[in-house]
């Protein structure tokens, strides 16, 4: 089964007004649901904010039967090209804030885990092919930096920039994939940019966040047109 998961209410609640069939389904520190959107079955969470909530929801929703991961959210543009309302979907994602660096491991660089966890390349076609119908906008496909710390520094920025190519910030997205690589669950991570993650982030942020996560939830719904029309969604 397709699972859709968000960070916060705003991510989810559109799809979830959307959710027919819907059941409810009581986890240890999440809520999950069950239901049909755009003809395909679903399971739909809230996992709450940071790479903790997020591994946990992940996990529950692969025990629940998720057969494909599809996050949806906002972040932080670091891509000098993004503006507020563009959309990223991922290529790969990075855990920013791993450090093991004293140790010899390069920066982001779990010992004995991949650097990078690569993205689904059919659920990234399906994803890009839904974005480009997201009118006004642009769309790149790029790595996604996760990590727990809301950036809001243009040297915040840079670093993301220079130390791993990183497209856009935000807080849960790595720890997604790297639960669905170890369970060997195709994953992609859609995110709609809310501020630039520099000095003005934080205004930014509280004023975008609601109206941008409309551009993932229409991403989603795209996506789950395609797929709905193909096999096994
Ligand atoms: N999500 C949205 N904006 C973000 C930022 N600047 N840093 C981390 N996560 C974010």
């Amino acid at each position: 089964m397709l699972a859709i998961m968000g960070a916060m209410d705003e991510e989810i609640e559109l799809l979830l007004a959307e959710l027919q069939e819907r059941e409810t389904l009581e986890r240890p520190g999440v809520t999950l649901y069950r239901g049909v959107l755009e003809g395909v079955p679903v399971l739909l969470t809230k996992g709450g904010i940071g790479k903790v909530n997020a591994a946990m929801t992940a996990t529950h929703l692969l025990h629940a039967g998720a057969t494909r991961v599809i996050f949806t959210g906002v972040a932080g543009g670091v891509h000098p090209n993004l503006r507020v309302g563009d959309i990223v979907v991922s290529t790969d994602l990075v855990q920013h804030d791993v450090d093991v660096t004293a140790l010899n491991y390069a920066p982001g660089t779990i010992p004995g885990e991949t650097p990078c966890w690569a993205a689904d390349e059919h659920l990234r076609a399906v994803a890009l092919e839904a974005a480009r119908e997201v009118e006004g906008v642009q769309t790149v496909e790029g790595r996604v930096a996760s990590g727990d710390q809301f950036i809001a520094s243009s040297e915040g920025v840079q670093r993301l920039w220079t130390e791993f190519s990183a497209s856009c910030a935000e807080m849960e997205g790595a720890a997604v994939a790297q639960v669905c690589a170890k369970a060997g669950v195709p994953f992609v991570v859609i995110r709609s940019v809310s501020d630039t993650a520099d000095h003005s982030a934080n205004v930014d942020y509280r004023t975008f966040m609601p109206l941008v996560a409309r551009h993932a939830k229409q991403v989603v719904r795209g996506m789950l047109t395609r797929l709905g029309a193909s096999a096994g969604a």
